[in-house]
């Protein structure tokens, strides 16, 4: 599994689960439904016997074991030959057996944009008393313990539901967790020594994704962090009451499905509320978090960096949150000043100085990249300047994928300075490795005007000046950043994905003992792991459906009055597949008025469906009671169901306001919702007919119930029409 890397972060070695010989083993996992014991050692017990069958020998097959799952279901990944794999295939008990894959790694006003005031005396950060006593588990890299921002100054005693423990391992005793960290866990079983390299045997965080995250969601508040004097001021996770339980199920090497399902196997055990997932695609969507959220953990994912592509949203299933990256209204303008030219130009940079910054350079004009490889001529970008400008590769992808490449190429070749023309700004993370030279991202519009003033004057010299830090409304935002990645998902059409929207570009939080910048929906991901640690505090009675159906049923789809816009080629105005309901707006989700919960019992059918290798299981899922409708094939008129909880006063009435896309019709019946004491639920049908005949392209709309008053619970639709039965994908 990927943890959602951007450019701060090494890639990781996907490790190749390519053709092997039959004789050589590797990590399988192995699914044998629910739990037969509740005595887990009894269940550890029957695996061991199911494997002697196979091996022939018990110390054998104890040996091969690597993970064990008991306590959420019943299986384990062990390394077997091919051969072995399939012979434990046959067995009746055994529902599914796959190869363990490796994903990659993806990558504090931010709370405040949220509208989580810190010290106003009211508010759900307020009333959820900073998400005291909720537990909030994070399955990433680890993490570093001596940070400011895991500090348990002032913090009660650990929760007494509490059943973890505090592994200790390399340069981690077990004596540093505390009441903030208050327990960790580290899964190393399935690793060979080279991808022990550079990496502690232990929670301890050699990346800093981890840390990262794990602050995002529960940081206490630390005054005076910055970037070198940037973003200024004070660092706080969303929930900064709440107690972190850390499981290193990714290294450096990458995150394993084995190690990520036993990671999720304890944490069902050790009783954490909310599961902080930051890893792109696991393969297994379907077994992460289905049992988690069975025993009433809210299950939070990352959407994936692939955006701004359709089609590469990952975590797509059902039971759990499925999170989209977008940008704050915090900007780092970057004036530079041509020489004797009157008109200063601005891009973004993260330069910090020198302030009094009177160093004028040469520019050296060039594509920095062709399609596969940076090519910077070292000898005409030495002491200058070098101009990127290139606008085919940034097209279709952020900048940070070749821009390590770029900044180590001009380093080496001895520039000055790097300033590169792109259509994406939502990611100035992977500038921090410039330090103190000047790396500034400019639009075409200014790289252009630099590159005709250069034609008038091959002399022409440039002076950058440091960054400003600008914060509030001058900013346009959120905007869904570049890089997010958008529905509908490939494997699932039939669930809306993502769910919702947070920050998640240029967030600053913990690293090792100082703060830096990373973007990802990895980021964005712990931002709604803390809100629905706050909301869990607030209330404890909510299960994970309400909790997901309270914050996206009030999620923002404008700011002042803007619709809220998805960046990339062109920008437009945001819609479903870019950010499920909108933004997270987290005060409104304290109260939403209704909510649309489920039974994890309900997802079984699909759960069942899909483990059978059924592909689509559209059937299993129309039904599933989410705060979302997506049809990916409509053609005969279609109804869905879905029932509402009234969880605001006993005595309500909401009224139906349906907007239906063009071209579809959409009623719902009964129109008008009635609540009273003893009468708190109440289920609707949802048809679909086209009235226009044509082979479509999805088509977003809303269903939103409304009470008159404050209460205005709206869902997000997505329909795609089709004529025949040969459907294309046009999205
Ligand atoms: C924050 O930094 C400023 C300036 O460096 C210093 O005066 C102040 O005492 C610091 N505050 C804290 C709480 O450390
Ligand atoms: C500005 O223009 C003047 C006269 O054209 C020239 O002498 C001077 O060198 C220029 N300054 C820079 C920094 O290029
Ligand atoms: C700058 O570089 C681009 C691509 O390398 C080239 O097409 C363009 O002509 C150059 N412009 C100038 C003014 O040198
Ligand atoms: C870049 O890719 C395009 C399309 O794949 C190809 O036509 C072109 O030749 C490539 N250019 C280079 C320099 O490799
Ligand atoms: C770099 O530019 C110099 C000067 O124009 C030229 O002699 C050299 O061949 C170029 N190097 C490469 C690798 O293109
Ligand atoms: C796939 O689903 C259909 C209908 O739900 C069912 O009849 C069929 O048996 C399923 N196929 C498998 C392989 O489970």
């Amino acid at each position: 599994m990927a943890i959602l890397l951007l450019a701060t972060l090494l890639p990781m070695e996907t490790s190749s689960v390519v053709a092997q010989q039959s004789t050589s083993k590797k990590l399988y996992v192995a699914y044998l439904g629910e739990k037969q014991h509740e005595d887990p050692e009894k269940t550890t017990a029957s695996h061991h016997d199911m494997l002697t069958s196979i091996l022939g020998s018990k110390e054998e097959a104890i040996d091969s074991i690597i993970y064990s799952y008991k306590h959420g279901f019943s299986g384990f990944a062990a390394m077997l030959t091919e051969s072995q794999a399939q012979q434990l295939a046959e067995l009746p008990e055994v529902r599914s057996i796959k190869p363990s894959i490796v994903h990659q790694l993806h990558t504090t006003h931010s709370q405040d944009f949220l509208g989580l005031d810190y010290i106003k005396p009211t508010g759900l950060l307020h009333d959820a008393k900073y998400g005291d006593g909720v537990i909030i588990g994070v399955i990433d890299t680890g993490i570093w313990p001596e940070s400011a921002s895991f500090s348990d100054d002032g913090l009660g005693p650990v929760p007494s539901k509490w059943k973890g423990t505090c592994q200790a391992g390399q340069e981690f005793g077990s004596n540093l967790c505390n009441r903030k960290i208050i327990g960790a866990r580290w899964y190393d079983g399935h690793l060979t020594p080279k991808d022990l390299e550079g990496e502690y045997r232990s929670a301890r965080d050699a990346h800093g994704h981890g840390t990262h995250v794990a602050s995002t969601a529960a940081g206490v508040l630390v005054p005076n962090v910055s970037f070198h004097g940037l973003a200024a001021g004070y660092a706080r996770g969303v929930a900064p009451r709440a107690r972190l339980a850390v499981y290193k199920a990714c290294w450096i090497s990458g995150c394993n499905d084995g190690a990520i399902l036993q990671a999720i196997d304890h944490a069902i055990h050790d009783g954490v509320d909310v599961l902080s997932i930051s890893i792109a695609g696991p393969s297994e969507e379907v077994l992460n978090g289905l049992h988690a959220v069975n025993h009433g953990i809210t299950v939070v994912f990352a959407a994936g960096n692939e955006g701004p592509t359709p089609r590469t949203v990952t975590n797509a299933s059902p039971w759990s949150i499925s999170v989209a990256s977008a940008t704050l209204d915090r900007a780092f303008p970057t004036v530079f000043t041509l020489a004797n030219s009157t008109s200063n130009l601005v891009g973004q940079s993260l330069f910090y100085g020198p302030k009094d910054n009177d160093n004028w350079y040469g520019i050296y004009n060039s594509s920095c990249f062709d399609n596969t490889s940076v090519t910077i001529n070292g000898t005409l970008a030495s002491g200058k300047i070098v101009l990127c400008y290139n606008p085919k590769p940034m097209m279709t992808k952020s900048p940070p994928f070749y821009l390590l490449d770029v900044v180590k190429t001009a380093k080496e070749a001895g520039a000055k300075g790097i300033i590169l023309a792109t259509y994406a700004f939502d990611m100035l993370d992977g500038f921090q490795i410039c330090g103190t030279m000047p790396c500034v991202l400019v639009d075409f519009d200014v790289a252009t005007h630099i590159l005709y003033a250069l034609k008038r004057n091959t002399e022409l010299v440039v002076k950058v000046n440091p960054a400003l830090t600008w914060i509030g409304n001058g900013v346009l935002a959120p905007k869904i950043s570049t890089f997010s990645s958008r529905g509908p998902s490939p494997l699932f059409p039939q669930f809306l994905k993502p769910d919702v929207a947070a920050p998640g570009s240029n967030i600053l939080a913990a690293v090792k003992d100082s703060y830096m910048f990373m973007s990802g929906t990895s980021m964005a991901c712990p931002h709604v792991s803390g809100v629905a640690a706050l909301l869990k505090a607030l209330h404890p009675d909510w299960s994970p459906a309400i909790i997901k159906s309270a914050i996206v049923t009030t999620a923002s789809n404008d700011q002042f009055g803007f619709p809220i816009l998805a960046d990339g080629l062109p920008q437009k105005t945001a819609d479903p597949f870019d950010y499920g309901g909108g933004f997270i707006d987290p005060n409104r989700a304290v109260d939403p008025g209704l909510a649309y919960d489920v039974d994890p019992k309900d997802y079984t059918p699909f759960h069942d469906c899909f483990l059978a290798g059924n592909s689509s299981c559209e059937s299993e899922s129309r039904n599933l009671n989410l705060p979302s409708i997506a049809i990916p094939n409509l053609k005969e008129p279609t109804t869905v169901l879905r029932t509402v909880t009234n969880i605001g006063q006993a005595d309500a009435v909401y009224k139906a306001v349906v907007q239906s896309p063009l071209g579809v019709q959409i009623s719902v019946e009964p129109s008008v919702l009635k609540f009273s004491e003893g009468k708190n639920k109440q289920s609707f049908k949802v048809t679909f007919t086209t009235t226009h005949k044509v082979q479509g392209s999805y088509l977003f709309g809303s269903l939103a119930w409304h009470d008159g008053g404050a209460h205005y619970v709206k869902i997000p639709l997505a329909v795609r029409p089709v004529l025949s039965n040969i459907y294309y994908s046009d999205v």
